[in-house]
């Protein structure tokens, strides 16, 4: 047996090569990182048998893909998720432009030549990581007398000692250096970081919070007893954290962004503040909340109680009183007309009224 196993394992092996000699892909590089947003170029070199029964081989076709199986390969020029951005170039390049987070994966081709069965994959491909950059405030110190901010610029794909540029404003270059890099920020300024080569792509830009938008919700008069939002938001980045104080710091501090105050009394009433605060600064701005007293409380109790009377109960009975005596019968809806309507029946009721 062992003599029978020996000889299918060197038979097979004698398959594998006779069917594989020759047919070969090499991508170059084998692995890329790309920034989002960038273009990156793929390239590949393969070879195949010269001659195959004598019959000189021409390759007819090469598809790059990603998707489908190795026999049925969507090209990426089909690929609705890469519509307008593949450009195939010469030999067995291709170009992808606005490179997303999405198109990370392998990259292969399958090429076909004339020959019945010469058609060839070259697996697993070329491995492509797409990466946004990040930007991180790793710590504020101050060191004398100046407040210095810490950063640090993160690419999950680049090597850690791949060099970054500092950019102040979007355009202004401060430093060519590692990915930690540390800057006195002056109000108003911008700080982002790009990896070198990929200038144009740079990291979202780092700030002090801007003044924050407060708001009251709802919007109307405030009356006593209502619950009441007071909201802040800020565009900052890092994200800020917000706390609420009022104008005599008495209101207990809250580090929430939107302040809820259930059951508002008018010792409430004033000015409210809310600070928008992260590593590199904070601004505030102010509300100013006035609660009114209840209209319904403040009424007097007899008024209504009349009102009532006068114009539901009293009505109603000389309805009842009046259908009985005349036996017309009333549209029971006219009796709930206001007093200024000229409504004769309303009239002759409310004289009926004063009269009892
Ligand atoms: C691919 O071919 C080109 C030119 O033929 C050559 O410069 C390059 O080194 C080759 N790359 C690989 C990975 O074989
Ligand atoms: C530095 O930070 C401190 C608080 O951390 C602040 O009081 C001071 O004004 C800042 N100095 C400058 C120059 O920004
Ligand atoms: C605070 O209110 C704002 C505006 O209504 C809203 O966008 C935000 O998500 C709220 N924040 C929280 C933490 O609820
Ligand atoms: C914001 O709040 C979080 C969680 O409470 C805290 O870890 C962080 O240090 C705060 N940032 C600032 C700038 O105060
Ligand atoms: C009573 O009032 C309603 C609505 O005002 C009206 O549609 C209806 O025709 C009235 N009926 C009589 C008997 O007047």
């Amino acid at each position: 047996y062992i003599y029978i196993f020996i000889f299918l394992f060197i038979f097979f092996i004698y398959l594998f090569i006779y069917f594989h000699v020759g047919w070969c892909v090499t991508y170059s590089p084998s692995q890329i990182c790309a920034i989002k947003g960038s273009t990156v170029d793929l390239q590949c070199n393969f070879t195949y048998p010269s001659k195959i029964d004598n019959i000189v081989t021409v390759v007819e076709s090469i598809k790059w893909f990603t998707k489908g199986t190795a026999t049925a390969p969507i090209d990426l020029k089909n690929d609705p998720d890469y519509a307008g951005r593949v450009e195939y170039g010469t030999g067995c390049t291709v170009r992808i432009r606005n490179i997303g987070e999405a198109d990370s994966a392998f990259y292969k081709i399958r090429f076909k030549t004339n020959h019945k069965h010469g058609i060839y994959t070259g697996v697993p491909g070329v491995k492509l990581s797409v990466s946004g950059l990040k930007l991180n405030v790793i710590k504020s110190e101050r060191r004398n007398n100046h407040n210095w901010t810490k950063m640090k610029c993160k690419s999950s794909c680049l090597p850690d000692q791949h060099p970054y540029i500092w950019i102040k404003n979007g355009q202004e270059i401060l430093a060519e250096s590692s990915s930690v890099f540390s800057y006195e920020f002056r109000d108003k300024e911008h700080i982002s970081c790009a990896a070198k080569g990929y200038e144009k792509f740079p990291s979202p830009s780092v700030y002090v919070p801007k003044l924050p938008v407060v708001s009251l919700i709802p919007s109307g008069e405030i009356k006593e007893g209502m619950s009441l939002t007071l909201t802040c938001s800020s565009d900052a980045n890092p994200a800020a954290n917000y706390s609420w104080f009022n104008k005599n710091e008495k209101w207990p501090q809250y580090s929430i962004q939107n302040l809820t105050i259930a059951n508002i009394g008018q010792q409430h009433s004033g000015l409210y503040y809310c600070e928008a605060i992260n590593k590199r600064g904070s601004h505030k701005s102010a509300i100013h909340v006035t609660v009114f007293a209840s209209k319904l409380d403040k009424a007097p109790v007899k008024g209504h109680f009349l009102y009532f009377m006068r114009f539901y109960i009293l009505p109603k009975a000389i309805f009842n009183k009046l259908k009985k005596v005349s036996g017309t019968d009333f549209n029971a809806s006219t009796l709930h007309l206001p007093p200024s309507d000229n409504n004769f029946v309303w009239f002759f009721l409310n004289i009926l009224c004063y009269i009892i």
